[in-house]
Parts: C-alpha cells; structure tokens; sequence
C-alpha cells in the first residue's frame, strides 16, 4: 500500500539505509511516499516541487528525488510503478505542470519503470561526447 510517510517511517528508512538521508526531501514543498506491507517499509519515494526558471512565469514542476526498492525481491513487481502513479497525482492536485527526475545511464530497470509510466527520455550528453545519463519527463 501507497501512503504518505510518516516521520517515524523517514526515520527507520535512514537508520535502515543511512545514504539515504542526503536524497530524502523535508520540509515545505516536498513529499516523501512510503510501500509498506503491514509493518516495514519495502520502498520509498521522495520528490519536491520547485519553480521552473524564466522564460516561463510562475510555472512549478515536481522532481522525483529518489525512488528505491529496497530488497531485490520486490522489484518488477510493479511498486515502482503504484509509487510514481501516486506522486503523478500529487503533483496534479499542486497544478504542477510536469513530472521529472534523473536516471543513470547504466540503470537500465530505471529507464524501463520510465518508459512504462510514459516517460519521455532525454539523454544527457557530456562535454566529451559520452552519455552520462537521461532527464525523464512526464507531461501533465
Ligand atoms: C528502478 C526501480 C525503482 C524500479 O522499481 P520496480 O518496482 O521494479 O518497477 P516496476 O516493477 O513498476 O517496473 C519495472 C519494469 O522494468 C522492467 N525491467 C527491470 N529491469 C529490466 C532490465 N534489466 N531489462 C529490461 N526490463 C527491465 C521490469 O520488467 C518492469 O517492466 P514490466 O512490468 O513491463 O515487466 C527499482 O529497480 C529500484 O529500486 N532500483 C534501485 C534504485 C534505483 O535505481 N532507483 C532509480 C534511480 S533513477
């Protein structure tokens, strides 16, 4: 199940996973989601709502900061995908007018929960010519 988390849920997802704490969202103008079964947390979400910069006016888009299953066994099993589903919604009620994050160019089960979800891909290419990784957006 899809939820909010909670403050003690963010806590025991950093003690459990302490790399976590620098990609964890807080405060104004964030969200942090949480899969659970009955009583641990399987996977987690966190993303954040900013400004897009000029020439636009006062246009908002959400960034999906991270977004992690953490035990192997749960992965391809869909909760990628109900976790993004529910942060698309919330950023529709915030009137936000896309979806963003960042994935790795050698991720590839992060590109194909992306694609899967109707993510646009934009390869990032470095200043040598190599791909470092993709933008991925979704239009709302
Ligand atoms: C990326 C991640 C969040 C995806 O979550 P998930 O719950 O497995 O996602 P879903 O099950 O909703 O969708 C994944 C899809 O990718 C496909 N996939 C995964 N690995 C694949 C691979 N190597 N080649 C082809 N397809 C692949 C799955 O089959 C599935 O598609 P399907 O349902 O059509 O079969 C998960 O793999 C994860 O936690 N990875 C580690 C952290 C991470 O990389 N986060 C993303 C940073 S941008």
């Amino acid at each position: 199940m899809v939820k909010r988390a909670t403050e003690e849920q963010i806590e025991q997802i950093i003690n459990q996973y302490p790399g976590t704490k620098s990609v964890i969202c807080y405060g104004d103008n964030t969200f942090t989601l949480v899969y659970t079964d009955n009583k641990n947390v399987i996977a987690f979400l966190s993303a954040f709502f900013k400004k897009i910069p000029a020439p636009l006016n006062d246009e908002t888009e959400c960034f999906i900061n991270v977004i992690d299953i953490f035990d192997f066994n749960y992965r391809n099993k869909g909760i990628g995908s109900l976790l993004v589903q529910e942060a698309i919604k919330i950023a529709k009620e915030e009137k936000a007018i896309q979806v963003r994050a960042y994935c790795d160019i050698n991720n590839k089960p992060s590109h194909m929960l992306w694609l899967k979800n109707n993510f646009g891909i934009s390869p990032v290419k470095m200043p040598d010519g190599s791909i470092a990784g993709s933008f991925i957006t979704y239009r709302i």
